[in-house]
């Protein structure tokens, strides 16, 4: 069996119903500190088996037709970490986008960064820049990395948006819609999550898609991002296939 084959026959054994997968799954990677800790290793370690476990996730995603992952790679606050350790994560990133790319690419993966990225480092932004550029074409499973992310400044950024065409004369207030808010977001053609995934067991948002997220079903789990995998994924699948998503009525 080749690995596709392979993830299908376990979402099979899970009972998943593969024809109401969510069309868009968001995770925050929590928990690469603490599984580091508790091996007795520094936390780039951590960070590095993290990227090991989202490169496994995002491959079950695309073999089980997934159309959206969106990751929580780095957030806006995330700079306030130790320098080394920010350093790290930065280099970290341009390793791996670098050494996947290609792979990637034979998977007709479609690969988008959103958050501020033009205060990353050059050589960072160039090489997601890249990413984009030789997946944009690609129809497969649309992975969005959230790099230098907040969902706070994502909304700022929407406003300054919004109040820039009014400035203009091309939009009337009046006419401003939550749709004229979602089309002025750093993804516009990406669907909100159907399912929110976090790690490591913390019951928050840590300002990851606020705006997004607003009927999401929120799967949390004790498993620190590291050790998470296809079949982690398809029991958070499993636990959302077991919601009634009611979207404020009474889900008939
Ligand atoms: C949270 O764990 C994780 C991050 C801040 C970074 C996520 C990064 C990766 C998964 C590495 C690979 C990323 C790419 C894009 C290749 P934490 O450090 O907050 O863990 P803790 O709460 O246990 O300290």
């Amino acid at each position: 069996m080749n690995r596709a084959e392979k993830t299908l026959a376990q979402a099979a054994e899970a009972g998943l119903e593969m024809t109401r997968l969510p069309a868009h799954i968001a995770i925050i990677m929590d928990g690469n500190g603490r599984w580091a800790n508790a091996q007795g290793k520094n936390r780039l370690m951590g960070h590095y088996q993290g990227y090991q476990a989202l490169k496994t996730t995002v491959y079950a995603a695309d073999d089980m037709g997934v159309g959206f992952l969106t990751v929580y790679g780095f957030s806006s606050e995330n700079w306030r970490r130790p320098e080394d350790e920010v350093d790290g994560l930065m280099r970290l990133m341009v390793e791996a986008m670098q050494a996947e790319i290609e792979e990637l690419i034979q998977n007709r993966i479609r690969v988008k960064v959103i958050g501020r990225l033009h205060e990353l480092p050059d050589d960072l932004r160039e090489t997601f820049e890249d990413a984009m550029r030789r997946t944009d074409h690609f129809e497969r499973l649309t992975f969005t990395l959230a790099i230098n992310y907040g969902g706070r400044g994502e909304v700022r950024d929407a406003v300054r948006r919004i109040a820039e065409q009014v400035q203009r004369g091309t939009l009337s207030p009046d006419a401003i819609e939550e749709s004229t808010i979602s089309e002025a977001l750093y993804a516009p053609a990406t669907p909100d999550p159907d399912l929110l995934i976090r790690t490591a067991g913390e019951l928050r948002l840590s300002n990851f898609l606020l705006w997004e997220t607003a009927y999401s079903e929120i799967h949390v789990t004790p498993t620190c991002w590291p050790d998470f995998d296809g079949a982690s994924l398809i029991a958070a699948i499993k636990e959302y296939q077991s919601r009634v998503r009611k979207f404020g009525g009474l889900g008939q």
